[in-house]
C-alpha cells in the first residue's frame, strides 16, 4: 500500500508529478479557452467581483499566499489572505461582490467551515478548493475546484499542497480570462508552463538522495531558519512547518527582506539557513535575495540554497547548492517545495519519529 516506501508521506511526495498532472487534466477546452466545470458562478457574477478573500489554515494557508501573488498579478483584483481562525472573529467587511475562496485539503476543517458560513451570511460568493469529494466545505460552497491529488494519508500535507497550488493558478488564469486582463495567447503559454511542471518535479525527485544526505547531517540541529521572497516566502513558511510537524524542531520561515528588522539577530555560527532563491527575472527580486543570503552568511550561517540551474550569482554565497529547474518565479513553489518536503521527511526519519502520525496532530482538525 505504500508502494515500497517506508511512509505514506514519502509515497505521497513521490506521487506529486502524477497528482499535479491529474489536477491539470482536461482544463483546456477545444475552443482554446480554460474551463473549470465545477465553477457554478456565471461570467457576469465573476466579472462583478472586486475583492477576493482567501481563507485557510496551515499548509493550505500558504497555498493561499501564493494564490494572492498570482491573482493580483494576472487579474488585478485585490486579494487578502487570512487564517480562517482569525477571519471569523475580526468582523470582516464582505458583500455580494466579494469572492471568498476557502482552501482545504480535507474539506472538514472546522475553522475554515465556520469562516465560509459567516461569509455566506454576509452574501458573499464562496468558492472552495478542495481535495475531498462530497466533504462539508465544498457542499456548502457556491463553486468548487477539486484538486486531484488522490487520498492523502500522511498527516503532513504534501501532494495536497502542490495540487492546491495548481488549482490556485488555474483559478487566477480563469479569472484573467473572464475579466479580460490577460490575452488568450498569454494564458495558453502559462498553461503550457504548468503542463511542463510534472517533469520538473520528477527531476527534483530523481535527486532526492542529495537532499537526504544533507538532512541526515542535521539530526542534532536545534533550530533551522528558512528564507524566501515573493512566491518563495510561503515556500519558506511551508518548509519550516514541515520541520516543526515532523522533526519537532524549532524552525521559522521569514521574508528575506525582514531579516534586518529583527530576525538576523538570531544568526550565529553554524546556524542552518535554507534559502529559496527566486528565479532570475527582470526585477530585482533575485539580487535582493542574494544580498540577504550574503548577510546571513557573513554572520556565520550555513547557507543551504535552492536556486535555478544556471544561477551563478548565488555560488559564492551557498555552502550547499541544490539546483531547481528553470521555471517562472510565480510557478517556482511547485518545484521549490519538494526538496523541503524531502528534507523534513528524512530528518524526522533519522530522528526515529513516526512521520505519518506526528505527535499531537490530527489529519483533519474538526474542532475550532
Ligand atoms: O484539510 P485542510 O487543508 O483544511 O487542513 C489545514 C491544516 O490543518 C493542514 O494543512 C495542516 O497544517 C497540515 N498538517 C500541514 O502539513
Amino acid at each position: 500500500e505504500k508502494d515500497g516506501h517506508d511512509w505514506f508521506m514519502r509515497k505521497e511526495i513521490f506521487e506529486q508529478p502524477r497528482a499535479v498532472a491529474d489536477s491539470l487534466l482536461g482544463r483546456m477546452g477545444a475552443d482554446g479557452l480554460l474551463q473549470l466545470d465545477e465553477v457554478r458562478l456565471s461570467d457576469d457574477e465573476l466579472r462583478d467581483i472586486d475583492k477576493i478573500i482567501i481563507i485557510a489554515c496551515g499548509t493550505s494557508f500558504y497555498a493561499g499566499m501564493v494564490a494572492k501573488y498570482a491573482i493580483e498579478h494576472w487579474c488585478r483584483i485585490p486579494v487578502e489572505v487570512e487564517l480562517a481562525s482569525e477571519f471569523r472573529y475580526r468582523d470582516p467587511i464582505l458583500n455580494y461582490s466579494t469572492l471568498v475562496v476557502a482552501i482545504s485539503q480535507s474539506g472538514e476543517t472546522a475553522d475554515t467551515l465556520q469562516a465560509i458560513r459567516h461569509a455566506r451570511v454576509q452574501k458573499s460568493k464562496v468558492l472552495a478548493i478542495c481535495n475531498t469529494n462530497g466533504s462539508t466545505i465544498p457542499r456548502e460552497s457556491d463553486a468548487v475546484i477539486y484538486t486531484h491529488a488522490g487520498p492523502e494519508i500522511g498527516v503532513a500535507s504534501t501532494k495536497g499542497f502542490l495540487t492546491q497550488l495548481v488549482a490556485c493558478y488555474l483559478l487566477a488564469l480563469y479569472l484573467a480570462q473572464v475579466k479580460g486582463t490577460r490575452y488568450g495567447d498569454e494564458i495558453n503559454q502559462i498553461v503550457r508552463q504548468l503542463e511542463a511542471m510534472p517533469a520538473h518535479i520528477q527531476d527534483v525527485l530523481d535527486r532526492a538522495d542529495e537532499v537526504y544526505a544533507l538532512a541526515r547531517e542535521y539530526v542534532d540541529a536545534t533550530s533551522v531558519l528558512f528564507l524566501g521572497r515573493h512566491a518563495g516566502y510561503p515556500v519558506a513558511l511551508e518548509g519550516a512547518l514541515k520541520l516543526k510537524e515532523l522533526a519537532y524542531l524549532h524552525a521559522e520561515g521569514f521574508a528575506a527582506g525582514e531579516l534586518k528588522h529583527g530576525p538576523i539577530a538570531l544568526v550565529d555560527e553554524g546556524l542552518p539557513v535554507l534559502c529559496v532563491v527566486p528565479s532570475r527575472g527582470r526585477d530585482q527580486l533575485h539580487d535582493k535575495m542574494v544580498s540577504g543570503i550574503q548577510e546571513v552568511r557573513a554572520r556565520g550561517a550555513r547557507t543551504l540554497c535552492l536556486a535555478e540551474v544556471g544561477d551563478t550569482a548565488i555560488e559564492p554565497y551557498a555552502d550547499v547548492l541544490f539546483r531547481l529547474p528553470k521555471v517562472p518565479t510565480l510557478l517556482q513553489p511547485l518545484v521549490a517545495t519538494v526538496p523541503l518536503q524531502l528534507f523534513a521527511c528524512e530528518l524526522a526519519t533519522a530522528k526515529g519519529h513516526d512521520v505519518d502520525q506526528p505527535r499531537n496532530l490530527a489529519k483533519s482538525v474538526t474542532v475550532e
